[in-house]
């Protein structure tokens, strides 16, 4: 149980890549924030972990607004004193090709995607730096490193968070934080579910591993940079993606 008497917050863990996060840090004993924007989900996740036996509690919050966040992670800082491990997986995509994107699709994705990322990071970063350990970790996108046709908004959020992540690497170090990128390639969950067959096809194709890749994959990445076989990475991005971006 390496993870025990750690908590672990992770952002948008009601479903997909952050509930397997949630799920695989649960299993090796850490007390698991579940954080989404519905309040029941994130309870009901919580509670299926603890079914299991293991430690968690669902929050309700829109990682948007920045005194709600602030305000959720003071109510866990309450509770439980410390948050050692952030993981920021929350994100959305509203894909369009640039000449037919609204303003609204453009601004929803870099609001919740690294408007969010800076209000939950913010808000962690302060007990962290006062307890003079912590780990960052947050999930960008090959799209962030690549682009992609279509995704504009969505790369640029994704690239963003790589270049804050650095940032924070370099501001953070002193304190003994370190903050690193996990970058995912087309993972089986809601969000790739919506993809059309015939682009799922052609997605394939370029992937040497020839699939798709799972949540508990992008999760075990997680697991490892939140350990402290990881104490001496940061500002890294790891690439989990089956070999399609090298
Ligand atoms: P998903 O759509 O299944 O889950 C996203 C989660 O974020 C949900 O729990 C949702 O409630 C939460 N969320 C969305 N907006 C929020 C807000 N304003 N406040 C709080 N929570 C909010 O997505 P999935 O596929 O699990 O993706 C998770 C992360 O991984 C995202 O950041 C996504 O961009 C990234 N990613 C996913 C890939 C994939 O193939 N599925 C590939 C590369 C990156």
């Amino acid at each position: 149980m390496p993870y025990k008497n750690q908590v672990v917050l992770v952002t948008g863990s009601t479903r997909g890549i952050g509930k397997a996060v949630a799920e695989a840090f649960a299993g090796q004993g850490a007390t698991v924030m579940i954080m989404g924007r519905d309040l029941a989900a994130a309870q009901k996740v919580a509670a299926a972990i603890k079914a299991k036996g293991g430690l968690a509690e669902g929050f309700g919050c829109d990682i948007t607004d920045f005194q709600k966040t602030q305000e959720t992670v003071n109510k866990i800082l309450d509770i439980h004193k410390r948050i050692d491990i952030l993981v920021n997986n929350a994100g959305i995509t509203r894909d369009n090709l640039l000449l037919r994107i609204d303003e609204n699709d453009w601004d929803e994705v870099i609001k919740v995607n690294l408007k969010g990322v800076f209000n939950v990071t913010k808000a962690v970063a302060k007990p962290m730096v006062k307890a003079h350990r912590g780990k960052i970790i947050s999930i960008a996108s090959v799209i962030g490193i690549t682009g992609n046709a279509g995704q504009a908004n969505y790369a640029a959020s994704k690239a963003g968070i790589i270049g804050f992540s650095k940032s924070l690497a370099r501001e953070l170090a002193s304190r003994n934080i370190t903050a690193n990128v996990v970058a995912p390639g087309y993972i089986q969950t809601d969000m790739t579910d919506q993809l059309p067959d015939t682009v799922k096809q052609k997605v394939l194709e370029r992937i040497p591993l020839n699939r798709l890749g799972s949540a508990s994959e992008v999760a075990a990445v997680c697991l490892f940079l939140g350990s402290t076989a990881a104490d001496y990475i940061t500002g890294q991005t790891i690439v989990v993606d089956g070999g399609l971006v090298m």
